[in-house]
This record gives structure tokens, sequence and C-alpha cells, in this order.
């Protein structure tokens, strides 16, 4: 038995002394039953011993993730820093998360002020934090209003929600809404029905279906878009949304092209459906613009973020023009979390820092160094290294083989990359990060594909 339940006798005992007020409870003369929980161990305590962390995790935390036997302590700027010593330059940041990198000032700041006053209080109350990120972001776009949440599945699925309750506003009782094949939209069931990717579906079917309602096109393919909207149009269904990110990310980086686009906001005007991006890995100015739409000839009537919008706090919004600003009413979609003050106090802080430090032109100078020294290894190196593509930080470089052990080298050289699908390395670096750390990151990367070579 881990709880061991003891009987105590308590008589006027006192509560918890707040700061700035006290309270007792007097002469509580009572039976009560005494609970006694196992402590939890300090972080600290867990450093202290190498291996305690990764044995944690062998019995106690479910393998939902296939893990590097990495203990990162401590994190500075594009630095982290394990529990064995060891240095890398990051070039993961949290999966394109921490766009101020690790410990920033600024951050850390605003968010231990906010904890300060207060951090959470529902949605049920008027929150200032979350109404000056709104304001922020609808300055900053062409959304009018915003739903926030805690995560990028959760973004998403608010989106296809909105595209549902939009359709049926319109006399759809079979809404669909089309994706694209490699695409990525997130873990909960609907959204990985969105993803097109049966590897994320399988096991999670019923009957071997998903949540009905979506359909799949390739990618930047017209002509697939064209007779898959003529299709639904010519059935008993009803077009709701067309959702696409704005660059595929999972899905190997994949920037989406202007006549595709172009093409999906006309068929949306056309038909009355709603025009989705997803911008959780590729907004918030990982492009080099703020939006990943903004690289785009168009606008789209609802985009979703998370990732970089806390800077590694979670926070998740979804952002609608005036089409669908008003389609969700009282009581129609909702999160405890969403929008708290604490989330939105690290939202305000990556955003005034995105402004103050003209972050967007570092990301596109930085970004068009990295292409640079990347497509200078690929010509170097043809048999290991193919095609560099992406916008501003959000990079990778074709692998003629699996990506995965040449991601491994460079670990090995000091640098972290994360794969994206089998075939592409890819950089996503804090969007503070200097020429000297690119530089720095294309000669370890240098490096690792040398070995690579070498030894494959
Ligand atoms: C484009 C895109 N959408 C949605 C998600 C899911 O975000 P989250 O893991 O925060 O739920 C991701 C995560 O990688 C993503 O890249």
């Amino acid at each position: 038995m881990k709880l061991s339940v003891a009987l105590l006798l308590l008589t006027g005992a006192h509560a918890f002394v707040a700061p700035s007020q006290s309270r007792t409870i007097s002469s509580l003369s009572a039976t009560v039953e005494k609970i006694e929980l196992v402590p939890p161990r300090s972080t600290a305590d867990m450093m202290k011993e190498q291996d305690a962390t990764a044995k944690s995790y062998e019995s106690h935390v479910q393998k939902t993730y296939g893990r590097y036997p990495l203990t990162i302590a401590k994190g500075e700027g594009c630095r982290l820093f394990t529990t064995d010593g060891k240095e890398y330059l990051d070039c993961v940041s949290g999966i394109a998360t921490c766009a101020l990198g690790h410990n920033n000032a600024a951050l850390t700041e605003a968010v231990y002020k906010q904890m300060q006053e207060c951090h959470h209080v529902s949605n049920l109350y008027l929150i200032p934090a979350q109404a000056a990120l709104a304001d922020w972001l609808t300055a900053n776009s062409c959304a009018e209003k915003v739903f926030f949440c805690n995560s990028g599945a959760e973004a998403n699925e608010a989106a296809i929600k909105c595209a549902r309750k939009h359709a049926h506003n319109r006399g759809i009782e079979k809404p669909v809404i089309i994706t694209a094949h490699q695409s990525f939209h997130g873990r909960t069931l609907t959204t990985i029905t969105a993803t097109g990717q049966p590897k994320y579906q399988k096991g999670f079917g019923y009957g071997g279906q998903m949540v009905p309602g979506f359909e799949y096109i390739t990618y930047n393919n017209v002509e697939e878009l064209e007779s898959k909207v003529k299709e639904i149009q010519n059935s008993d269904r009803g077009l709701a949304a067309i959702m696409m990110e704005a660059l595929q990310g999972e899905g190997g980086i994949i920037p989406g092209n202007d006549a595709f686009f172009t093409r999906i906001r006309e068929l949306c005007d056309e038909t009355g459906a709603l025009m989705i991006c997803d911008e959780v890995q590729v907004g918030m100015g990982r492009s080099g613009r703020l939006w990943g739409y903004q690289n785009l000839p168009v606008e789209p009537d609802i985009f979703t973020s998370a990732k970089a919008l806390g800077g590694g706090v979670p926070i998740g919004s979804m952002m609608a023009n005036a089409k669908a600003a008003d389609v969700f009413g009282p009581g129609d979609h909702a999160s405890t979390y969403g929008g708290n003050p604490l989330a939105c106090a690290a939202g305000l802080a990556v955003a005034k820092y995105l402004c103050d430090h003209d972050v967007l032109n570092n990301v596109r100078e930085r970004g068009a160094q990295l292409s640079a020294g990347l497509e200078q290894l690929a010509q170097q190196y043809p048999a290991v290294l193919g095609g560099v593509r992406g916008w501003g930080l959000l990079k990778g470089v074709e692998t003629k083989d699996l990506a995965g052990p040449l991601v491994q080298a460079a670990m090995d050289e000091g640098l972290l990359l994360v794969a994206a699908g089998p075939n592409v390395a890819r950089f996503v670096p804090p969007l503070i990060i200097s020429k000297a750390e690119i530089e720095e990151a294309l000669e370890k990367f240098g490096k690792a594909v040398k070995k690579y070579s070498e030894s494959n």
C-alpha cells in the first residue's frame, strides 16, 4: 500500500496562512481521517541521481513517445544543457515552440509577475491579458475574433466545430471538410481523422470508420481539389470547409503554392464553405511573416495557432474573420484553461518581444543564411542530401535515406534537429537565433553529414 491512512484527532487546527490575510479555523473538534500521501521528489533530487529520470520514465510514464536518452537540466537562449553536462545547440525549440529560446528574461518576468497577481480564474470572468492578446492577434491578421484554448489539436478541433456549425446554419446536415494527404492537425480523434496519414489513425477506428465527414486530396494539386469539391457538391453532402496547413510541417516541410491556395479561396467563396489554415507550426513568425498565409496571395476565414504563441507556455487559439467570428454562441464551445491569465501573459510577452526586437526580420535573414548553407552541403554531399525547402526558420533538407540516423549523427556533434516525415531533417531553431549560431549549426551539421557519408 502506498497510502497509509491514519486517524487523527484535530482540535483547534490552524488553516493555511496567506501572506496578506490570516484565517483561523477555531474549535474544529472532530474526528477526521488524515490521509498520508507519498510526497513528490523534487526536480533537484531527480537530477542528483544520474538515471533517476530515465528509470521513472521506464516504470511510470506511458510509452507514447520514442524519446532520445537526453535528460535536459537547463536551457539558455539557443542552448540546452543535459544533467550529464553536455551542451547542445537547439534547432528543435521544443518542436517549433520556444520562439524566444530558453530562459528568456522578458517571458520569465511576464509569467512570474502574472503568477503573483492571478494565474487562473476560468472563462466565467473577464481577463485583461486575454483581451489584450486578442486585440494584438486581430490587429496583426485578417481575423476579427479569437477563441483561446491550450494546444494545436484543440485549436483545430475548435476550427472544425466552427465549420460544422457554420455549415449547419446554411442547411447542410452532412458537412464535409477537405484536408490533404500527408497533413498533420493533431492527436484528438477528430484531428487524427483530419490528418491525412493513415498511420496516425490505425487502431482508433470504429468498425473501420474514423470521425465521418473528412475527405482527402493531394496537397498543392488543383485538379484533385476541383474534382473533390465537384463530387461533394453533386452528392447529398455539402462542403463545410477546406482545411490546409499554409506549409505542411510534419508531412515533410512542403510550402503551399499560390495557385492551389488561390483556387481554395475561390472554391470556398463560390460554395459558401470556410477556408481554414492550420498555422500551428508555421505561424507566429516562424515563416518570416507573422502568419504563414501571409506568404500566399489569399487570406483564410479561420486560422489556428499554438506552439510559438506562448513561447513554450501552453496556449492555442482559433481565429476567425467576419464570416465565422460569431458562429459560436455561449455554450457552443469552451475550455477551462483556455486563454487563462498565465498563458495570455506569456502570449503577450512573446508578442511584445516580436515587435520590440524586429524578430521577423531576423527570421528572414537567418532563414536565408540557413538555406544557403544547407544547399551548399547538399551540393557537397549529393549521395546523402537532397533538396532544401521551407520558409523562414522552418527549413528541411531531404535525406536520401531515412532522416533518423542523420538526426542522431547531428546530435552526436552537439546539434539538436528533428525529422519531418521519414526523409527530411528539419531545422526549427528559436526565432532569436544569431548569425554566429546559424554558422555553428551548419558547421556541426556539415561534420555530421561528413561522418555519416564516410560510414555509409
Ligand atoms: C500543423 C500542426 N497542427 C497541429 C498540431 C498539433 O499541435 P499540438 O501538439 O499542440 O496539439 C501540430 C503539431 O505538431 C502541427 O504541426
